[in-house]
């Protein structure tokens, strides 16, 4: 059934404190919760006690007030427990249910992963464990005390600070209290056998915080970074937001099974092993800075998220969009900011505008939703994020810190939604941000055309901008947003030209369907660099010439639109292939060489943002902007440009390769990532040469490198290329050398299931059937079908239908054990409206038989039935 925002209601009933005991068993767990409840003053006082609680839940006993309640006391249906007796202002609720965590394959609620207990229980979770209000404006103080037997499961963790413990021959037991009232999504429990590494954080008024990261023994050697990483972000929260950690005691549990990247529960983070476990030999530098970034993430949430947390699940981008908007600046001032931006802008204009595209578009605030899990989307995270930057770019640095200031003071201990959050940077700038807050509900991609006018006679430039946004499902008709869009113009010697504000770059706020923007008193045409540093989540259109595009990416100082201009030239040079069907091999056009090769040349000034400047846009990037995706001469075009540049320069990149080189031992700090990523980028192109001569250093890098960020970029060069025997070779040592590292083989996987060689399905069913794999582990589920279905286009796009068969066949099969992870999967087949007719009849077919397969979830459901519509 569908759930709306304009349904919203307060809650009936509030939870003061809640104790829970767990008498832990992989197959039959004992739970007994005691909730001391009160009537909610501000509900109607006629409104029934409704708790929530999964058809998985065996109800064992409930009892009010210590009497036990006959079954006729209560009605069960669907996910709803309504108890149909009287009750007074406040009572004692008791409740014992019995669930099996072995067989709760779904891994939300309480689960096992390779034998220890942990739990998932955001967004909704926690009604797998026990009957409770469900919902995250009940926000309670929990009591946690977990048994179990004491060799199998030495350490007991929960929510807190451990208050109480005690053991008998074979059990033991810990109580935990967490005294911040919190709700039930933000539960955690762990048990097992876990090894941890320790440390202390000062805070800046000088408490002392014990910091505990636990994995299990055979870890105990990854786990250094994220230590690192989780002390640089509290310092950082300290120094740019104020905010100070708030325990005692912080933990973080590496678990192998996990549908997501991590989870902020209170004090007790449980985290996917990807984005926690780093060693220099087992993990590349983009997975170092990705460990980096989730650890903020998780740990910025303690403040935006937990202490002041969302009222509802339609205002789960108060807490995503502006944790990732923190994680990102955490990020851009610990390496580069330029280059953490262009990764962003990247992720956004790819995924997210291909999100909004899709049948799955929605606001960032969504009206509606049957399954809350399918909107842990790009557009509440990323465009989320883009929001809260931009709330960032129009009140500036200071304005937008005494925001922050005022939104936790005054919601510190509250449910609150995105307006209560809009509302607190109003006060303290005084602005009416009523138009901006459209960026919350209007969903869709706007689109900014920019049309430019020069009169020499008057020196007068004037820009018009024309915004626009197409509909999207559901919301037909769209209105002008508040966009805040940062100019500058250059002069043809390249400097930039004073703005009527005396500063080199102007903040122009377009709020109407139309705005135009005069500048006088110029002596020649100026260039115009628009949305500098992407200022804005649109779509710009504004017809560049190649010159102009040349020239900024040789002046322009800001380095996203430095970067872009060099991308949107390669855009242009691919997008004119792609309509050849990307096969012709024409000479490059001058421009393109001449910018590579000086890109090239001052390549080792900035060699992050050289790696990003000398990589062609994706196919993905090229899928999203093509009218109709032609799958085959985006990949020819795309690599018969990557081999003509690789041929035009061939001894500026064998030059650069040598140059980026080292003698130097492994350090992750980011002068040397950013030294090994434009090596990589080098050899990736020497690559496309199918020299044996380029083969030979590749397996070279491969012998002797001391790290995977080197090790894994020679292996994937050597596997894309013609050399197919060297690569079966170096796959199978791979292998051997790293088959007990589940998070390698990861990768091993990932590789081969993206080679877009021909027979791909074949071996993509073959490594389903490999020792390494096992597909009850989201991980590997991830790393092969979903990299198959999503990178391997050529292959999964293929004429005979059979890839798409493929991903119909294991989502009915994994529906029934994993629901979340089903219907992400599902994504790639519900963009058919994208592609030709042929491959549309063939996907919908697809949709079509999973639909008649029977029994789907509602995760599913929603997905294909939005698909379908
Ligand atoms: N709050 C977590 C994070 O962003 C994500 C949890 C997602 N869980 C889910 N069931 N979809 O850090
Ligand atoms: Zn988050």
């Amino acid at each position: 059934s569908v759930i709306y925002l304009k349904d919203y209601t307060v809650p009936a009933f509030l939870v003061e404190t809640v104790d829970l005991r767990f008498e832990l068993d992989a197959t039959a767990t004992c739970v007994e919760s005691v909730l001391r409840m009160r009537r909610n003053p501000q509900a109607s006082p006629d409104e029934s006690l409704c708790l929530f609680g999964h058809d998985s839940l065996e109800l064992l006993s409930l009892s009010i007030d210590g009497v036990d309640l006959p079954s006729s006391a209560w009605l069960r249906q669907d996910e709803v427990l309504r108890l149909t007796v009287q009750l007074n202002e406040t009572f004692e609720l008791r409740c014992v249910t019995k669930i099996n965590p072995e067989a709760n394959t779904a891994l939300e609620g309480l689960y096992l992963s390779d034998g220890m207990f942990c739990t998932q229980c955001e967004a909704e979770g926690f009604r797998r464990i026990t009957f409770y209000p469900d919902r995250p404006d009940v926000m309670a103080v929990f009591t946690t005390t977990l048994i179990a037997n004491k060799n199998e499961y030495p350490i007991l963790l929960s929510n807190g600070n451990p208050v109480a413990q005690g053991s008998d021959e074979t059990n033991h037991w810990v109580t935990w209290q967490d005294p911040f009232p919190k709700p039930a999504y933000l539960f955690a429990l762990v048990a097992g056998d876990l090894s941890c590494a320790e440390d202390t954080f000062i805070t800046q008024s000088g408490r002392a915080v014990k910091l505990q990261i636990y994995a299990e023994a055979k870890d105990l050697d990854k786990l250094g970074h994220a230590m690192e990483s989780l002390k640089q972000s509290m310092r950082w929260d300290e120094r740019v937001y104020g905010r100070e950690y708030d325990l005692d005691i912080y933990m973080i549990v590496a678990v192998d099974f996990f549908n997501m990247g991590a989870m902020e529960n209170k004090g007790l983070n449980i985290f996917n092993t990807s984005c926690v476990l780093a060693h220099p030999r087992t993990t590349t530098d983009a997975a170092f800075q990705r460990v980096e970034s989730v650890v903020a993430h998780e740990y910025f949430h303690n403040w935006s998220g937990n202490r002041v947390t969302c009222r509802d699940w339609f205002q789960l981008s108060l807490k995503e969009g502006f944790t990732v908007f923190r994680d990102q600046c955490f990020s851009a001032d610990m390496h580069s900011a330029a280059v953490r931006r262009v990764e962003d802008v990247t992720l956004l204009r790819t995924a997210q505008f291909a999100e909004d595209a899709g049948p799955m578009s929605h606001p960032v605030r969504p009206e509606s939703f049957i399954e809350i899990s399918n909107f842990y989307t790009l557009t509440v995270y990323e465009k989320g994020a883009e929001i809260v930057r931009m709330l960032h770019t129009l009140l500036g640095e200071s304005l937008f810190r005494k925001g922050t200031d005022l939104y936790f003071d005054r919601h510190d201990g509250q449910a609150v939604t995105t307006d209560d959050f809009v509302a607190c940077m109003e006060a303290v700038s005084q602005r009416d941000l009523t138009q901006f807050k459209r960026w919350y509900s209007q969903a869709g991609t706007p689109r900014l055309d920019v049309i430019d006018d020069y009169d020499a006679d008057q020196g007068t430039y004037s820009l018009r901008f024309i915004q626009s946004t197409p509909p999207t499902p559901g919301q037909t008709e769209k209105y002008p947003l508040h966009i805040p869009l940062n100019l500058a113009l250059f002069d043809s010697n390249g400097e930039v030209i004073p703005l009527s504000n005396g500063q080199s770059s102007q903040l122009l706020e377009l709020t109407n369907e139309e705005t135009t923007f005069v500048v006088e008193g110029l002596h020649e045409q100026p260039i115009p660099s628009l949305l500098r540093g992407f200022s804005a989540p649109v779509k710009l259109f504004y017809p560049y010439t190649e010159e102009q595009l040349s020239f900024l990416l040789t002046y322009e100082m800001d380095g996203f639109s430095r970067w872009d201009a060099g991308q949107q030239l390669a855009v242009r040079l691919l997008q004119a292939r792609i309509l050849k069907g990307g096969k012709v091999e024409e000479e490059l056009p001058k421009t393109i060489v001449a910018a590579w090769k000086v890109l090239l040349e001052n390549a080792s000034d900035d060699p992050a943002m050289a790696s990003l400047l000398l990589t062609l846009p994706t196919e993905a990037y090229l899928s999203e902007i093509s009218s109709v995706i032609d799958v085959d001469a985006i990949f020819h075009a795309r690599r018969t440009v990557r081999r003509q540049l690789a041929q035009a320069l061939e001894t500026q990149w064998l030059t650069l390769y040598n140059e980026m080189g080292s003698e130097e031992r492994y350090r992750p700090d980011s002068s040397e990532m950013a030294r090994r990523s434009l090596k990589n980028t080098c050899l990736s192109y020497l690559m496309a040469l199918d020299s044996p001569t380029y083969l030979a250093l590749a397996e070279q890098q491969f012998a002797e490198s001391d790290n995977m960020t080197e090790q894994f970029a020679a292996l994937s060069a050597v596997v894309y290329s013609v050399f197919t025997d060297s690569a079966r070779e170096m796959l199978d040592e791979f292998l051997n050398q790293w088959q007990h590292e589940s998070l390698v083989m990861n990768q091993w996987l990932a590789l081969q299931a993206a080679d877009p060689k021909a027979g791909a399905l074949s071996r993509v069913k073959a490594l389903l059937e490999h020792p390494v794999y096992d597909s009850r582990n989201p991980n590997k589920l991830r790393a092969v079908i979903s990299t198959f279905c999503n990178q391997n286009t050529v292959n999964f796009h293929g004429l005979d239908g059979e890839g798409y068969r493929f991903l119909a066949d294991k989502i009915i099969e994994l529906d029934k054990q994993n629901p979340q992870v089903a219907s992400r999967l599902l994504t790639p087949l519900t963009r058919w409206k994208r592609y030709d007719d042929q491959r549309q009849a063939l996907m919908k077919a697809q949709l079509q038989r999973i639909i008649e397969s029977g029994d789907l979830s509602g995760d599913v459901y929603e997905v294909l039935s939005k698909s379908m519509a």
